[in-house]
């Protein structure tokens, strides 16, 4: 296993749309491996794959908690069949923008077609915390960031103290 580096914000490559994932290849499987272990080592409940610079359709998740045994998942080509009415406002946070939480209002439950590592289809209600991670990385795979919820007031803040954070960074380097 290896850690990956997670791209912050801004850049491009957060910015697209991904495609498909064709086939569950060796490196597939080891990329999702890799990204859960960056995952926990960052830490963070998700780790969409355009974060790690892969422009495809999958994301890695684990809300079980601190306190309950890991739960990882990995749900690749997901598509939202079905989202309640009622709404839910979470306290976001994201791993390609670190420091920052923000309330974002979304459905408090989704439906989700998608497929494992193993390449079984499932069909999945997700609530709570789990249908905000869910949403929250399903936008990632569609160029949307959490940011892209709030007044652009406050998203070219939080992008202008994420560029001045990235040029830090590359200076400590
Ligand atoms: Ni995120």
């Amino acid at each position: 296993m290896s850690l990956k580096r997670i791209i912050i914000h801004p850049d491009p490559r957060l910015k697209k749309a991904c495609e498909q994932v064709d086939g569950i290849s060796p490196a597939l499987r080891k990329l999702a491996t890799d990204m859960l272990e960056t995952m926990y080592d960052a830490p963070g409940i998700g780790l969409a794959a355009p974060q790690v610079g892969v422009l495809e359709r999958f994301f890695v998740m684990d809300v079980a908690g601190k306190e309950s045994a890991p739960e990882p998942r990995v749900l690749i080509n997901p598509r939202i069949s079905w989202v309640s009415e009622d709404v839910n406002v979470h306290e976001e946070g994201c791993l390609s923008i670190p420091g920052v939480y923000e309330d974002v209002t979304r459905p408090a439950m989704v439906r989700v077609q998608f497929k494992d590592i193993d390449g079984n289809n499932h069909e999945e209600e997700f609530e709570d915390i789990a249908a905000t991670c869910v949403q929250h990385e399903m936008d990632h795979l569609d160029g949307k960031l959490f940011v892209d919820y709030l007044s652009g007031i406050k998203r070219r803040m939080i992008t202008a103290k994420m560029k001045k954070l990235k040029k830090e960074w590359a200076r400590e380097e």
